[in-house]
């Protein structure tokens, strides 16, 4: 399963790589704004920061905007997914992208038929947004489920982003579903390695060493 952290700060991404965890990054219209950052020179420096897709979303809502915005963004570099809106004009962006094996992030998915229209329109990846469904008090996961199950029927090679996860907990279950890869934030990235009895077990290991008197191994 590949994991993504979904930031436009650089200081989070090189913090957490290193260990190959970071598989890539996504980013969004807000978290880029909040970044401050020009959007050509940020994704640029991410691209440079991570060995893997680097989602960059378009903020045109027009075809021609849209394809115009797609060819920019995917020119910065060769990890650059783009990602684009689940519209009307969305879909057809994205069928033109994947005819010119540009990849593509379909982002802003509620729904099981909109995750069938991109697979159909040839999406590299689509981005089911767990947490917000749960927010509307929907089931978020279920809708992960529905979406494996029908592309696995139907053979649809896109890959399943699990996206807009709230808790480590949404990670073990976007895994134990089969998503193909999930976006976290940082936060939810570092609480994926906390554990108290791990916590606790290296503290009682560590006292029973040190009242041997050793320093180090010797
Ligand atoms: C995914 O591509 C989005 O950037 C992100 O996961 C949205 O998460 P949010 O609902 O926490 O804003």
């Amino acid at each position: 399963m590949q994991l993504f952290l979904d930031t436009a700060e650089i200081s989070e991404i090189t913090a957490r790589t290193g260990a190959g965890l970071v598989d890539g990054v996504t980013t969004n219209p807000s978290l880029m704004a909040k970044s401050g950052a020009d959007i050509f020179e940020r994704i640029a420096e991410i691209c440079a920061a991570v060995d893997g897709p680097v989602s960059a979303e378009v903020v045109a809502t027009d075809l021609e905007g849209i394809l115009e915005e797609g060819r920019r963004l995917r020119a910065i570099a060769d990890n650059v997914v783009v990602k684009l809106p689940l519209t009307a004009d969305g879909l057809k962006a994205c069928h033109i992208f994947s005819g010119e094996g540009i990849p593509t992030n379909v982002t802003l998915c509620f729904s099981l038929n909109q995750a069938l229209l991109a697979a159909k329109a040839g999406a590299t990846f689509v981005s089911p947004f767990v947490g917000r469904i749960e927010d509307m008090g929907g089931d978020g996961l279920g809708l992960l489920e529905a979406i494996r199950e029908v592309y696995d029927q139907f053979g649809y090679e896109t890959a399943i982003l699990a996206a807009s996860l709230r808790s480590a907990t949404h990670v073990e279950m976007a895994a134990r579903i089969g998503c193909d890869a999930a976006t976290l934030p940082p936060k939810i990235f570092d609480s994926m390695i906390l554990h108290p009895l791990t916590e606790t077990g290296l503290k009682a290991f560590l006292d029973d060493w040190k009242k041997t008197g050793r320093s180090g191994l010797t």
